[in-house]
């Protein structure tokens, strides 16, 4: 039997709609919910994700502010536009597409992001947060937003063996922390795979809830997943394909074809933890605004 697809554009859609209600509200008490976005270089994929998410905004009727520099910009440079966007009181969250030229040292330009303007959750004041299960800290979007799937699918991870692979701080291991907190959406008990795994199929086959974060196309086959479970697909490779209009599409690191007609239910790609992504930076810009209110 085939599984039921997980519908990540419907369930964010359903959370931009909440998004847009509460920015209208924050607006009418004088305060318009800013998400400044910098984009260093002309990477073709980030400059698609970095135009989606400022059309996102403008659609939940946040403003967006967009800052483009060339590659070669000094270290230093993109540190006084952050020290700029830090002081500003008028923008929430500000983000720096990844990844960053070498010559940026991604650690120390997120660092100097103002932890409390940090709508990515990739500062180590945010980390420790979500470590601690302190709600006045960021979450990363794509975690949050996985976890979002799951609660809004009625999947719950309570109790649930959650099988993570891949172990990247973007993904994998803020996902493990975010699952295995107590609480809602919490007390799964979580395993995180990775490369160095043995036997990484009988890992994945222990899974009521399948999670991959990879980025190696169709890599998870219906082999590997126990009947019934259900499995998230977060990469996202692009893969040739002339009969494409751009030449290429996007896969997921899940076999989909196959592995849907062993699992209970499963996210596509592309419509899955994608739409999630943009759906969460929203809420943690929301939730920046709407702290500067508190006078948090
Ligand atoms: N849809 C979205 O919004 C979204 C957001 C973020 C990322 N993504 C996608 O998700 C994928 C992963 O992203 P990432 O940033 O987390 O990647 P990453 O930093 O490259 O990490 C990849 C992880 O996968 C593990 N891995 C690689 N090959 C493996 C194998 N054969 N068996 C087991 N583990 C393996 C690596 O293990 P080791 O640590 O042992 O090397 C590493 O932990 C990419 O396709 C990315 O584009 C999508």
């Amino acid at each position: 039997m085939s599984a039921r697809l997980i519908d990540g554009a419907a369930i964010g859609a359903e959370i931009r709609a909440e998004v847009a209600a509460q920015v209208a509200l924050l607006t009418a008490q004088g305060i318009v919910p800013s998400l400044a976005v910098v984009l260093v270089g002309e990477d073709p994929p980030s400059q698609i994700y970095v135009r989606s998410k400022a059309k996102a905004c403008i659609a939940a009727g946040m403003h967006s502010e967009v800052i483009t520099l060339p590659a070669d910009t000094p270290g230093a440079e993109l540190a006084s536009v952050i020290d700029r966007l830090n002081a500003d009181p008028r923008v929430h969250g500000i983000l720096c597409q990844l990844p960053l030229p070498p010559q940026m040292h991604d650690d120390a330009i997120l660092r100097r992001i103002d932890p409390a303007k940090d709508v990515d959750g990739f500062h180590p004041v945010n980390v420790g947060k979500l470590v601690l299960g302190d709600p006045s800290g960021f979450k990363p979007a794509t975690p949050y937003g996985i976890q979002q799937l799951l609660m809004r699918s009625g999947i719950e991870p309570r109790g649930a063996h959650v099988v993570i692979v891949g172990r990247s701080n973007l993904v994998g291991r803020p996902l493990a922390n975010l699952l295995s907190l107590p609480g809602a959406g919490g007390d799964a008990t979580v395993t995180v795979a990775h490369s160095r795994t043995h036997d990484l199929a009988a890992m994945c086959r222990t899974a009521d809830i399948l999670v991959v974060a990879i980025g190696r196309a169709e890599f998870i086959k219906a082999a590997a997943v126990k009947p019934g479970a259900t499995v998230i697909d977060v990469g996202t490779t692009r893969v040739n394909d002339a009969t494409r209009p751009r030449g290429y599409r996007l896969a997921g690191d899940v076999a989909f074809d196959e592995v849907r007609e062993v699992a209970g239910a499963i996210t596509p790609v592309p419509g899955g933890v994608g739409p999630m992504t943009i759906a969460m930076l929203l809420v943690n810009t929301l939730q920046s605004a709407s702290a500067q209110r508190a006078g948090r």
